[in-house]
């Protein structure tokens, strides 16, 4: 029976036994590939394991650095949390070519979050409106013990508006609030406060005698698109300064503006291109220990805000000048959730420094920024084929257990041939015959 009741509430290793002996061959060796990612460490195990529900064991992935960036004139060493090879090497290489460049320039352009009820109202709309008029207050001063300790903060429930929404969905209303919610990602803050919001409502409405229908509650959460949340990251240039040779360089400028404004206008490209860009981004989002599935979810549809989805980057020349730039909402927290709860994103953050969200709004942005930018350098240059494969070919070494004399041998030799996972293997043989 591969079926089984009960299951949270079994020991760890009583799952791993139910597990291993209904769904693999070997349930010795299942157990052990499990086990030995176990933590000595008991403490730190159990931390852990109370991150989530039903865990087995610890799921590595590979923590990096990406030092030299230079933004607003400070330097940072930029945390990075991705399996990926090449990302770390790429946002390194943008990192290191821009900071005697002037840097990079990042500035939030809004902190603002919001969050909605929603419900449907069978009565008209002025006569919910005028509902809403007279209670507004009263929902408003409902969460002001969710809000005191955020209001402290410089935060707080900070706008309240009855929305119609009935030509989109037949009776479908809104209560959009917007928040501030200062070093946090505030995430529950908000719900809470719209939860209460949507319980003052429904007990008021209840009580009231003007409504001529009984407003229906559906349901009351913050919402992941954030485009009020916003920051910018640019670089620039004169486009005589990427290369020694004048030529190259301007055509390079000009190469590259022309691939961002492909991304611009056609999905094929754009995907691929805020992907590459995302491979930074969510790489800190990672190391930080922020909610990368709200970040993909909100830049992806920022990507679409026109209609159509587009790159998230632009870059234009403008005389002499080659200026490149990414605009992006990022709803980032640097206090609160895994911040101060697991190791290794405490030690992320006191290697930026302790940044506020809006500093890391910043880094973030430049890192997706960066990554963006190595790998158009590569697309329009040499192909993305060659720093790859390059890594690919890492990657193979280290399966195969290369010996140092064995690298060298086959470093040398694929610096003049293409790799392949194939080729190397044929390589490797042929030296160990
Ligand atoms: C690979 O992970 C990301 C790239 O394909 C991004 C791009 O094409 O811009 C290199």
């Amino acid at each position: 029976m591969k079926e089984v009741s009960g299951f949270s509430k079994r020991s760890k290793e009583e799952k791993i036994t139910w597990l291993t002996s209904h769904f693999f061959k070997s349930p010795d060796k299942a157990s052990a590939v499990l086990k030995q990612y176990w933590n000595e460490d008991i403490k730190l195990q159990q931390l852990h394991d109370e991150f989530s529900e039903n865990t087995l064991s610890n799921y590595y992935l590979p923590f990096g650095v990406a030092p030299n960036f230079k933004i607003n004139n400070a330097f940072y060493a930029i945390p990075m949390v991705t399996e990926e090879s090449s990302v770390v090497a790429a946002a390194c290489k943008a990192a290191k070519f821009w900071k005697d460049k002037g840097g990079f320039k990042a500035e939030v352009l809004g902190t603002t979050k919001s969050g909605q009820v929603h419900f449907l109202y069978k009565g008209s709309y002025p006569e919910l409106q005028a509902f809403f008029q007279q209670i507004k207050t009263q929902l408003w001063n409902s969460t002001a013990s969710l809000t005191q300790n955020m209001r402290k903060r410089g935060g707080g429930l900070t706008r309240m508006e009855l929305v119609d929404k009935t030509t989109a969905l037949e009776n479908y209303y809104q209560l959009d609030c917007d928040f501030e919610t200062a070093d946090a990602m505030g995430a529950n803050f908000i719900n809470s406060c719209l939860e209460q919001i949507a319980k003052t409502f429904k007990g008021l409405a209840m009580e009231d005698e003007t409504l001529s229908e009984t407003p229906e509650i559906i349901m009351s959460i913050l919402s992941n698109y954030v485009p009020k949340c916003l920051v910018r990251a640019e670089v620039n240039c004169s486009i005589n300064d990427f290369f020694p040779d004048k030529d190259t360089s301007q055509n390079f400028a000009r190469k590259f503006v022309e691939a961002v404004k492909i991304a611009r206008v056609v999905i094929e490209r754009a995907v691929t291109h805020n992907k590459g860009i995302m491979n930074g981004i969510d790489a800190v989002i990672l190391a930080t220990g922020n909610d990368f599935r709200a970040i993909e979810a909100c830049a992806q549809a920022y990507a679409c805000r026109s209609g159509q989805y587009s790159s998230l980057t632009q870059a234009e020349i403008q005389g002499d000048q080659f200026r490149f730039w990414i605009e992006i909402p990022l709803a980032l927290g640097t206090v609160g959730g895994l911040t101060r709860l697991h190791p290794m994103v405490t030690f992320a953050l006191e290697l930026l420094q302790n940044p506020t969200a809006k500093e890391l709004m910043q880094i973030v942005a430049v890192v997706g920024l960066a990554q963006n930018f190595a790998a158009i350098g590569s697309l329009v240059t040499t192909g993305i084929q060659e720093g790859h494969m390059k890594m690919h070919l890492n990657n193979i070494l280290n399966q195969f257990e290369a010996t140092a004399e064995e690298r060298k041998q086959i470093t040398l030799h694929f610096k003049s041939h293409t790799v392949s996972y194939r080729s190397v293997l044929d390589q490797l043989e042929k030296i160990r015959k």
